[in-house]
């Protein structure tokens, strides 16, 4: 693959769950370090998708965590990987003003995280809760990217993204490069990472007390959730009380052990194993408590190395890497702007 641009983003509301690192950081470090020597690399931080809602410790110092993290997971850096802050390149912004009179209500309003944050519409939602997928067509329009690793509750963005560019060219001619359908961004994953246990797209690890859902920054029970802060002992407690079912079997089967499945998956992409040797290995098992210790151990194991990775990286440096991200940032998206606002004639 050469010449294409691989994007995404994730925001800085509180500390990260182990969700979104295995769902989307490390996935994302991993494809860049694949793909960066003939692909541009675009990581950003959403800052202004951040603060739709309340943030939990402070903004800047979570921003910088963030960046930190990509650092010590192993992100390799080159003159192909960008990193930079959305609201530092002030075209995503205007780029989503143009894109929201494109947009209509109806598929805005259609979008399942917009109903699950705004209770079904209740009129006390922030308008930034609403057009949030707007911004989100802009930050991966502006670039051209054609991957853009997310894990599965951002697919509807991914396939509204498209909706509106497709409508957008048809209206005013030829502008924008459609990210590629949900579909191929799986496939991608697949082939790119070539095992089970690593794909990025359609990963969803899940809440510990209540596996039908997807682990989520915003839960409100502290053992629903490993923050990439927690100390091994408190990795241990929660996984040690995580919710199983009462079928007595080690397997991999979402619909009806959604709870063992987690761990399964999250002991293979913590120990880099493939999916399917880790079910081997476990198939047969009837113990669930020895699967938990297990997973307890490499979880612990694998954050207590990360933190001291992410303790030796300074201030400086990420501040350093965020300049150069966003002069380059700034020169693409300008360039695209500047496209669309003759294709609108405001130009
Ligand atoms: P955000 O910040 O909610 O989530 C960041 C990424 O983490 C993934 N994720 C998970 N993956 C697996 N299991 C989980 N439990 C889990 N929880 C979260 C999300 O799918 C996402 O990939 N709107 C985006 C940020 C954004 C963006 C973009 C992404 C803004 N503009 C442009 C890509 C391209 C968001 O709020 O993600």
């Amino acid at each position: 693959m050469e010449g294409k641009t691989i994007l995404t983003g994730i925001r800085v509301n509180s500390e990260m769950t182990l969700g979104n690192f295995l769902g989307a950081l490390l996935p994302m470090t991993r494809l860049s370090n694949k793909y960066s020597k003939n692909n541009q690399i675009n990581i950003f931080i959403p800052d202004l998708h951040t603060i739709i809602s309340d943030i939990d410790g402070e903004l800047q110092k979570n921003l910088v965590k963030e960046i930190k993290y990509y650092l010590a997971a192993g992100l390799e850096l080159n003159k192909n990987v960008h990193i930079y802050r959305q609201s530092y390149v002030p075209a995503h912004s205007e780029l989503c003003w143009i894109l929201n009179c494109v947009a209509t209500m109806g598929e805005t309003s259609r979008m399942i995280q917009y109903k699950e944050k705004s209770h079904n519409g209740d009129a006390s939602t922030n308008v930034g809760i609403f057009d949030y997928p707007i911004l989100m067509a802009a930050d991966i329009l502006l670039y051209g990217a054609t991957y853009v690793p997310v894990g599965e509750d951002q697919f509807q963005h991914i396939e509204l993204t498209r909706n509106i560019a497709e409508r957008f060219n048809h209206k005013f001619g030829e502008t924008f490069i459609l990210p590629a359908k949900t579909v191929e961004q799986v496939k991608f994953m697949e082939v790119s990472n070539g095992s089970e246990s690593e794909k990025a797209a359609g990963i969803r690890i899940r809440d510990l007390q209540n596996p039908e859902k997807k682990m989520s920054k915003s839960a409100e029970a502290e053992n629903s959730k490993i923050m990439m802060s927690d100390e091994p002992a408190r990795v241990t407690k929660k996984i040690m009380s995580a919710q199983t079912d009462s079928l007595g079997k080690i397997a991999f089967d979402m619909i009806n052990q959604p709870g063992i499945s987690n761990l399964l998956q999250i002991e293979a992409l913590v120990t880099g194993t493939p999916l399917q040797d880790v079910i081997s290995t476990w198939a047969g098992e009837t113990h669930y408590g020895d699967l938990k210790k297990k997973v307890a151990a490499s979880v612990s194991g694998y954050l207590e190395d990360f933190q001291k990775r992410v303790s030796e990286i300074s201030d400086e440096e990420v501040y350093k890497i965020l300049e150069d991200g966003e002069k380059y940032a700034n020169e693409v998206a300008k360039k695209k702007l500047l496209e669309v606002q003759k294709a609108v004639k405001l130009r």
